[in-house]
C-alpha cells in the first residue's frame, strides 16, 4: 500500500490491523486507544476518508493510498491545521490530536465550506479527555473559513496566550507516549488478572506453562525481590505488586507472563494455570460496613480506612435557632478517568540499576515505590516520564512501573508493557464513589447559620489517595460560604471494588453536588434568588473559614457571582420565555459554587526547580513538574522568562521533565499545585540566577540585563559586562505554608485557596428523560492568569468532566469496562462556554497565580442539576443523571402523593 506518499510493502500477521501496521512502520503519529473503534485517536485518511485504523485490518488495506498525521509536512491543508491546534490552545495532552486532524482533514478535502455543525459531526468520532472540544471546533474552524492564522511567537512572558510548549509535537505526532518506544528487542509483558472481584487462588503447574508456551518467564509474587506492596503513603502501601493467594478486587493482577510479542499475545488468558475460589465480595459501603461484614483487611475489622472531621462551633444549637433547615441524601458513582492513552511503559537495565520509562503524573514517587519492591535504593532507579496522554489523578498511583521492574529484574533484558483499554479500566483507579447526607440552616434573610455532612467515600480494595479523600472532604464540604456552625465527618471505607484514588478534585466534587443543592433548598424555603443566597454567604477577602484560617487575600468569589450575573439573569429570562409555549421541553437555569484548597491538605509540599544559563544564552528550566496536559512546561518557563528578564536570551525546558535522573524532585503533578507550588520555585530559580549576575556586575537587584555574544550586559545603558564563562545555575524552593490541624480540623490546611461559580442553562425533554446542556458561564477566580488560553483550556476540560459527571458517566465493574460502555462526553455533548477570568491576585502565588485544574470541574455537575431543578421542579439526588432515573423522577413527581 501507499504510506505517506511512497509504497510500502509491509508484512502483517493474520490479525493486524492497519493501526499496528503503520505503527510497526515507525509512524507512531497515529495513536491507539481502545482498539474497538471508540476513541478515535488512530483516525487516519485511507483513499482519502477518515478511518478508524484499528477497525481495518491489514488485509484490507492492500493497495490503499494511507496517509497520517506523519503527512502534515508535506500536505499543505494538513501544516494549517497543525498551526491552527498550536494557534487555539486544541491540543492539551496532544493524545487525540493526530487523531483529531485525521477526522477534521477529511471533512476539509471533501468540503470546501462545511458548516459548524458539519465540524461538530466531522470530529464527533474522535474522543479527547483534556480539552472540553471548544478550542479543538475553533481550531477546525479557523481553517475551514480560511481566516489567518495567528501562530503566537515561541514563548512568552507572564500574561500572554503563549502557545503551549509540545502542542506542536503533539499535533505532528512526534510526542512520544508510553507505548511509542522501547529498546530494540524487547520481551512484552501481559499481566494476568483476576476476574473476581473477592476469591482465594492457587496456580498450577506455571513451569510447564512457560516452556509449553515458549515463554522467557512467568512472573508471581514470588518473584517481587523487595516488598510485595505499593501504596501512596508510607503508612498505607497495602496493593500487592501480585496478589498473593487470595484477590480483592476484579482486575487486580496475580501474574504476568513475558517473551516475545508473538508468544505473549498468542495467549488465550483462560489457558492460564490459575484455580479460582471465588468468596462473596462487598460491593458498596453498606454492605462494607454492615453488621458481621468482613474484613477485606485482617488489620482494619470495620473496614474504615481513615475518617476525616471538621468541627466549629456548636452545629446543634445553630440549627436549632435558624429561620429555615434543609437536609438530603446524596449518592455519586465510580467514575473512570478515560484518559485517551492506557498505560505503557518499558524498563531497561543501566549502569546504576534500572531506567523506567512511563507515563506518570509522580515520577518521584514510582522511584520510591519501584525502589521498594525491588529491594534497592531509590538512586538505582531512574524513572524517565513519556508524554502522558492524560492522567487527572489515575496516573499518581503506579501502574506499569513495578510490574516491569519485577521482570527486568527476572530476564535480564530490556522489557515493554503496553495496557489494553480493558485493562486499564478494569485495574486502575477510580472517582470514589459517595453516600452523602447533608443538612443546613439559614436566618430569614438566608445567611447560613449551620452545615452538617457526613460522607462515606467507596475507597475500594486498597487503600491508594483514600485518605487524601477522607481528610480534605471536610475542609470544603460546606461550600466556599461563611457558616459558623460546622460538623463534617467522612469516612474512606474498603469494598471489593476498584481502587478509588485521586481524580480532578479528591471527593471536592461529590461533596459540591450535596452542598449547592441544599443551598437551592434554602434559597427555595425563604423565597430568595439563588444567585442572591449565594452573593450573600460567598467567603470573600477578610472572612474566615470553618477551619479557622482567616483568608487575607485572593479570595475571589463575590467577584465571580458579580460577574455571573448578567448572565443569570438573561437565562432565567430565556428559560421562562421558552417554557411559555413549550409543554414538553423545558429550559432551566443553574448556579453553582466551589472552592479548592491548592496543593497538599495540612502536610509539607515542597517543589524544587534548578534554571540554568548557557554560554549560548539558553535558559533551560529543569522541571520535574511533569506536563499531563495541563500545561504546566509552558507556565514555567513563562515564569521564569519574566522572573529572569534577560533580553536575548532563549528559555526552554529540559529534554526529559521529571527525569529523576536529571531534575529535581517537583512533588507530583496533583491538587492543582504546580503552578502555584513549582510556580514558585522556578520564580525562585530565575530570581536566584538574576542575583548570582547581578552580585557578579555589582549593579542593584531588577538591574536591565540583554544577552550579547557570550555575556550579560548589564544596565540601562550596558554599563557592565559579564562573560559567561562557564554554565550559571539558580536554585529554587517552595513550601507553601500551612499548618497541621488539630482533631477538630482548626488549622491552615492550604496556603491558597481557588474559587469560582458557574451557570448552566439546559433543556430537558420530559417525554424522554434527556437532558441537553445549552450554555456554561464560568467565572474563575485564578489570582493571576499566566496563560489566559491554557486557563481557558483548563476550565474548558473541567467542565467537559464536570457535564460527564453530571449526565452520563458511572463505570460498572465488569460492564462498563472499555469506551463505548462507558459514555464520556464527546464534541456534541459540550455546550459553548463563555469565561470570565478574575484576577483576584495572590501575593503568595508565582506573579499572583493560583491553580485551576481541578476547581474547573467541581461547580459544573451540581450547576447542571439545579438547572434541570429549574427546568422540571424535580431535585435529582443521584448522579450520573441517567435519562431513565430522570424519566422514573418525573414520572413519580406526577403521581398523587
Ligand atoms: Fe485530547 Fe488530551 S488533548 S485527549
Amino acid at each position: 500500500f501507499k504510506l505517506n506518499g511512497r509504497e510500502v510493502d509491509a508484512a502483517a500477521r493474520p490479525f493486524d490491523t492497519l493501526a499496528d501496521v503503520v505503527r510497526a512502520c515507525g509512524f507512531t503519529g497515529t495513536k491507539i486507544g481502545c482498539e474497538a473503534g471508540d476513541c478515535g485517536a488512530c483516525t487516519v485518511l485511507m483513499d482519502g476518508k477518515p478511518v478508524y485504523a484499528c477497525l481495518v485490518s491489514a488485509a484490507q488495506s492492500r493497495g490503499a493510498d494511507v496517509q497520517t498525521i506523519e503527512a502534515s509536512s508535506s500536505d499543505p491543508l494538513a501544516a494549517r491545521l497543525v498551526d491552527a491546534f498550536v494557534a487555539h490552545g486544541a491540543a492539551q495532552c496532544g493524545i487525540c490530536t493526530p487523531g483529531m486532524i485525521g477526522a477534521a482533514l477529511g471533512l476539509l478535502k471533501r468540503s470546501e465550506s462545511p458548516s459548524d455543525e458539519d465540524i461538530e459531526i466531522a470530529i464527533g468520532g474522535v474522543l479527547c479527555r483534556c480539552t472540553g472540544y471548544r478550542k479543538i471546533l475553533d481550531a477546525v474552524a479557523s481553517v475551514a473559513r480560511g481566516v489567518d492564522i495567528a501562530i503566537p511567537a515561541a514563548g512568552g512572558l507572564v500574561g500572554e496566550r503563549a502557545a503551549n510548549a509540545t502542542a506542536r509535537l503533539a499535533a505532528c505526532g512526534a510526542a512520544t507516549f508510553g507505548a511509542d518506544d522501547a529498546p530494540a528487542g524487547a520481551l512484552s509483558v501481559r499481566v494476568i488478572r483476576s476476574p473476581h472481584a473477592h476469591a482465594r487462588f492457587t496456580f498450577g503447574d506455571l513451569e510447564a506453562f512457560r516452556r509449553e508456551h515458549g515463554l522467557d518467564a512467568v512472573l508471581t509474587a514470588a518473584d517481587v525481590p523487595g516488598a510485595n506492596s505499593f501504596g501512596i503513603f508510607p503508612n498505607t502501601k497495602d496493593q500487592p505488586v501480585f496478589a498473593e493467594a487470595h484477590v480483592r478486587y476484579r482486575g487486580e493482577a496475580v501474574a504476568a507472563i513475558v517473551g516475545t510479542e508473538e508468544a505473549v499475545h498468542s495467549i488465550n488468558a483462560d489457558a492460564f494455570p490459575v484455580s479460582w475460589m471465588p468468596l462473596t465480595p462487598l460491593i458498596g459501603v453498606d454492605a462494607a460496613l454492615g453488621d458481621g461484614a468482613a474484613a477485606i483487611h485482617a488489620h482494619i475489622p470495620d473496614n474504615v480506612l481513615t475518617r476525616g472531621n471538621l468541627r466549629c462551633g456548636d452545629v446543634g444549637a445553630g440549627h436549632d435557632a435558624a429561620a429555615v433547615t434543609v437536609e438530603g441524601a446524596f449518592e455519586t458513582s465510580f467514575v473512570e478517568h478515560a484518559y485517551i492513552e492506557p498505560e505503557a511503559g518499558f524498563a531497561v537495565a543501566t549502569e546504576d540499576g534500572m531506567q523506567i520509562a512511563a507515563c506518570t503524573q509522580a515520577p518521584y514517587m514510582d522511584r520510591e515505590d519501584v525502589a521498594r519492591v525491588l529491594g534497592v535504593p531509590e538512586a538505582a532507579v531512574r524513572i524517565t516520564p513519556t508524554a502522558c496522554g492524560g492522567g487527572f489523578g489515575g496516573k499518581l498511583d503506579v501502574s506499569v512501573q513495578p510490574i516491569l521492574a519485577v521482570a527486568l529484574k527476572k530476564v535480564g533484558r530490556p522489557v515493554r508493557i503496553v495496557y489494553s483499554r480493558i485493562e486499564s479500566m478494569a485495574s486502575s483507579t477510580k472517582r470514589h464513589p459517595a453516600k452523602i447526607r447533608a443538612k443546613a440552616s439559614a436566618d430569614a434573610e438566608g445567611r447560613l447559620v449551620a452545615y452538617e455532612m457526613t460522607g462515606d467515600f467507596n475507597t475500594g480494595a486498597y487503600a491508594s489517595w483514600g485518605p487524601t479523600v477522607a481528610n480534605r472532604v471536610p475542609i470544603h464540604a460546606h461550600g466556599p460560604y461563611r457558616v459558623p456552625n460546622v460538623w463534617n465527618r467522612t469516612r474512606a471505607v474498603f469494598t471489593n471494588e476498584p481502587p478509588s484514588g485521586a481524580f480532578r478534585g479528591f471527593g471536592i466534587p461529590q461533596a459540591a453536588i450535596a452542598n449547592e443543592c441544599l443551598m437551592d433548598d434554602l434559597a427555595a424555603q425563604l423565597g430568595l434568588d439563588r444567585w442572591a443566597i449565594r452573593r450573600i454567604n460567598a467567603l470573600g477577602n477578610g472572612d474566615t473559614t470553618a477551619s479557622g484560617q482567616v483568608l487575607l487575600r485572593s479570595a475571589g468569589l463575590p467577584q465571580c457571582l458579580d460577574a455571573l450575573k448578567p448572565a443569570w439573569d438573561k437565562a432565567l429570562a430565556d428559560a421562562a420565555s421558552h417554557n411559555a409555549t413549550d409543554d414538553r421541553v423545558k429550559r432551566g437555569a443553574g448556579i453553582a459554587c466551589m472552592w479548592y484548597g491548592c496543593g497538599n491538605t495540612a502536610l509539607p509540599n515542597p517543589s524544587e526547580m534548578r534554571v540554568t544559563l548557557a554560554r549560548d544564552g539558553l535558559v533551560t528550566v529543569w522541571s520535574g513538574a511533569v506536563d499531563i496536559g495541563q500545561g504546566v512546561s509552558t507556565i514555567l518557563a513563562q515564569i521564569v522568562r519574566s522572573a529572569l528578564a534577560i533580553d536575548g536570551t532563549r528559555v526552554a525546558l529540559c529534554d526529559t521533565v521529571g527525569d529523576t535522573g536529571t531534575t529535581l524532585d517537583a512533588g507530583k503533578t496533583s491538587a492543582s499545585r504546580q503552578t502555584f507550588v513549582s510556580g514558585n520555585a522556578a520564580r525562585l530559580a530565575a530570581l536566584n540566577l538574576r542575583a548570582k549576575l547581578e552580585r557578579d556586575a555589582n549593579a542593584p537587584a531588577g538591574a536591565p540585563m540583554r544577552f550579547i555574544d557570550g555575556a550579560i550586559v548589564v544596565g540601562a545603558n550596558g554599563e557592565r559586562r559579564v562573560p559567561l564563562d562557564a554554565v550559571l545555575e539558580g536554585f529554587g524552593r517552595y513550601d507553601p505554608e500551612t499548618t497541621k490541624l488539630d482533631e477538630n480540623g482548626q488549622g491552615i490546611p492550604y496556603a491558597s485557596y481557588g474559587f469560582a461559580a458557574q451557570i448552566a442553562e439546559v433543556e430537558v425533554d420530559t417525554a424522554l428523560g434527556t437532558t441537553r446542556v445549552l450554555h456554561i458561564h464560568a467565572a474563575h477566580d485564578v489570582g493571576r492568569a499566566i496563560n489566559p488560553m491554557q486557563v481557558e483550556g483548563q476550565i474548558h476540560g473541567g467542565i467537559a468532566q464536570g457535564l460527564g459527571l453530571a449526565l452520563m458517566e458511572e463505570f460498572i465493574p465488569g460492564r462498563t469496562e472499555n469506551l463505548h460502555d462507558y459514555l464520556i462526553p464527546t464534541a456534541g455533548d459540550i455546550p459553548p462556554v463563555t469565561t470570565h477570568i478574575i484576577e483576584d491576585a495572590d501575593p503568595a502565588g508565582p506573579f499572583g497565580a493560583k491553580g485551576v485544574g481541578e476547581p474547573a470541574l467541581i461547580a459544573t455537575a451540581p450547576a447542571i442539576l439545579s438547572a434541570i431543578r429549574h427546568a422540571t421542579g424535580v431535585t435529582m439526588r443521584r448522579v450520573p443523571v441517567l435519562p431513565h432515573r430522570l424519566w422514573e423522577a418525573l414520572q413519580a413527581k406526577k403521581r398523587p402523593t
